[in-house]
């Protein structure tokens, strides 16, 4: 609660398709403020680590492979409740469940390629932030 950092990722199908800017415009309305922000190439490594609590999964290869194909955008995103709030405004992981108002209801229709990835507590984002912006370690 209070002011947070959360790390949002848009997948490699947002940014093949197109909708970079559509996922940040919402962030952007919300009242949210992107902090940090780059286009990167993720290789297994980084992959493996930022997914390490799915390893085992069903889906878990299926994950890897998908999050490397191509590049992603991952932002650092601040405001009021930023962790919940980017929950919110992606929705669900099925997209199925999503309500068409949040990003994956209404640009997503599979419960792996569903355009976005955020933080979903302050233990992960710091996780996450410190893994992909090692420069703002505190
Ligand atoms: O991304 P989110 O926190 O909503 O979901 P998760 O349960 O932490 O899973 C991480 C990612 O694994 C999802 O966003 C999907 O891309 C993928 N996944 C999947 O392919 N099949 C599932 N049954 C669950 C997750
Ligand atoms: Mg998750």
């Amino acid at each position: 609660m209070g002011f947070e950092k959360t790390l949002l990722i848009v997948k490699p199908d947002g940014v093949a398709r197109g909708l970079v800017g559509e996922v940040l415009s919402r962030i952007e309305q919300k009242g949210l403020r992107i902090e940090k922000m780059k286009t990167i190439q993720m290789d297994m490594k980084l992959a493996e680590s930022h997914y390490i609590e799915h390893k085992g999964k069903p889906y878990y290869d299926e994950l890897i492979k998908y999050i490397t194909e191509a590049p992603v955008v991952v932002a650092i995103i601040g405001g009021e409740n930023a962790i919940a709030s980017v929950r919110r405004i992606m929705g669900p992981t099925d997209p199925l469940e999503a309500t068409p108002g949040s990003i994956r209801g209404a640009y997503a229709t599979s419960t792996t390629r569903n355009l976005v990835h955020g933080s979903d507590s302050q233990e992960a984002a710091k996780r996450e932030i410190e893994l992909f912006f090692p420069e703002s370690k505190e």
